[in-house]
C-alpha cells in the first residue's frame, strides 16, 4: 500500500511515519509538508520506502505532488491550525489551512487516481469537540471562545464525509475525533470534558484503519484507543 501523510512534520505525523516504516503492509510512504520531514538514516533498511516531498501550494498542487497522488492507496490528513496556534494565524488563513487544504487533498486522491476500480481511503484528523452544526456546540467550546473554530473543524468533517459519499465508493472517507494526545516527555494537559489518548495508540489506529478499512465513517476517542491497542497487541504477538 502507498500512503500519503499530509503534514509530515507534525507531532502525530512523526509517529505515523515511524510506525508506518515498520508496517509491512505499507510499502511506500509519501510525507507531504511545507518543510522536509526528518528521514531516517540510509542505514535503516526501511528508510527506502519513505519519500519526503515539499509542497509549496496546498490548494493547487505542483506536478510532482500530483504524481504522488496518482497511485496512492490512502491518505491521512493531519494539517490544521491547532487551537494553541489560533492566535498566531489570521482567521481567513486558518479556514484555508484547516478546511480547504483537506478538501483539496481528498479531491486529488479521487481525481488523479490511475486505477479507478480500486477504492482510496482518506482520513481527516479532527478533534473531540468539532460540532457539525450550531445546535451541537458543546459548552466547553463556548467556555474557551472556540465556537467558530469548532464549527470550522465540524464543517470540514462534513465536507470530507460528503465527498466520500458522492464519489460512490471511489473514495472512502473517515473522520477521527481524538481528545488530547499524550506522549512521553510531553507535558500532560487537562481540559475539562476532553478525554486522552496515547500517541502510539492513535497512530496505530489510523494505520490499522487505512490498511484494513474503516469500521465506521467517524471514530471517537474511545474507538481509537480500542483499535490502536488491538493493533499494537497484534504486532506484539505477530
Ligand atoms: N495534538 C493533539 O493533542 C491533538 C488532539 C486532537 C486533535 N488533534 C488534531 O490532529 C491533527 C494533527 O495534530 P498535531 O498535534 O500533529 O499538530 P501539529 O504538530 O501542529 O502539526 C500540524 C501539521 O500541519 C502543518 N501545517 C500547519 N500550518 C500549515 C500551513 N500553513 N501549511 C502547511 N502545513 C501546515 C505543520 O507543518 P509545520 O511543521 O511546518 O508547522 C504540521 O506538519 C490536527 O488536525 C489537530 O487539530 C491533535
Amino acid at each position: 500500500m502507498k500512503l500519503v501523510i499530509g503534514g509530515s512534520t507534525g507531532f502525530v505525523a512523526a509517529e505515523l511515519i515511524s510506525q508506518a516504516l515498520k508496517n509491512p503492509a505499507i510499502t511506500s510512504i509519501v510525507a507531504l509538508g511545507r518543510r522536509m520531514a526528518p528521514v531516517p538514516s540510509e542505514a535503516d533498511p526501511a528508510a527506502a520506502k519513505l519519500k519526503s516531498i515539499i509542497c509549496d501550494n496546498f490548494e493547487r498542487y505542483s506536478d510532482p505532488v500530483k504524481k504522488e497522488f496518482e497511485d496512492a492507496d490512502a491518505c491521512i490528513w493531519t494539517i490544521a491550525v491547532t487551537p494553541m496556534k489560533l492566535n498566531t494565524v489570521p482567521w481567513e488563513e486558518t479556514c484555508k489551512i484547516s478546511r480547504d487544504y483537506a478538501t483539496t487533498a481528498i479531491q486529488a486522491l479521487h481525481a488523479l487516481r490511475q486505477t479507478p476500480d480500486k477504492p482510496r481511503r482518506f482520513i481527516y484528523m479532527s478533534g473531540h469537540f468539532a460540532p457539525r452544526s450550531r445546535a451541537e456546540v458543546p459548552e466547553e467550546l463556548q467556555n474557551h471562545g472556540l465556537i467558530d473554530y469548532g464549527l470550522l473543524r465540524g464543517e470540514t468533517e462534513a465536507l470530507v464525509l460528503a465527498y466520500g459519499e458522492q464519489s460512490q465508493g471511489a473514495v472512502q472517507s473517515c473522520v477521527v475525533k481524538p481528545g488530547l494526545i499524550d506522549a512521553p516527555g510531553k507535558e500532560k494537559r487537562e481540559i475539562p470534558g476532553l478525554p486522552h489518548i496515547d500517541l502510539p495508540d492513535i497512530a496505530a489506529a489510523l494505520l490499522d484503519q487505512v490498511v484494513h478499512g474503516f469500521e465506521e465513517d467517524t471514530l471517537s476517542n474511545s474507538d481509537l484507543i480500542r483499535i490502536g491497542q488491538r493493533a499494537r497487541a497484534g504486532e506484539l504477538t505477530a
